[in-house]
């Protein structure tokens, strides 16, 4: 039952972690538009740094961009990225596929 416990314990972080990371960007969105806006050239630099980390770098061409969306937010809590890369790497990833 131990193994149990622990294991809902991580489900409930994961649950909890994935709500920041999915309501991160929105509550920014007052701010500066100059400093929030998304940019290419440097989510591919991110992407090269940060993304290959921990496996091969997953190409933009396999996931559509409505997939790469929840993937890019899962892989900022794994990555531990700031908003304004995941939003650079999103816009890198879309637009490259
Ligand atoms: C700290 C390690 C780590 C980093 C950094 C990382 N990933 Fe992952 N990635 C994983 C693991 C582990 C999995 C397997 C699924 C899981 O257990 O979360 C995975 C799975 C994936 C998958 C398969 C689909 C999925 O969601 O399971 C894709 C695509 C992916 N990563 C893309 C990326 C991108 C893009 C980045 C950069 C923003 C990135 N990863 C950075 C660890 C990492």
């Amino acid at each position: 039952m131990k193994m149990n416990t622990s294991h809902e314990r991580e489900k409930a972080f994961r649950t909890l972690a994935l709500c920041a990371v999915l309501f991160a960007p929105t509550a920014g969105m007052a701010g500066d538009a100059q400093d929030r806006a998304a940019d290419i050239s440097r989510g591919a630099q991110t992407w090269v740094n940060n993304c290959a980390r921990c496996h091969n770098p997953r190409d933009p061409k396999e996931f559509r961009d409505d997939l790469w969306k929840p993937i890019t937010y899962h892989m900022r809590v794994r990555a531990g990225l700031t908003g304004q890369q995941t939003r650079d790497v999103l816009k890198f990833l879309q637009e490259s596929n």
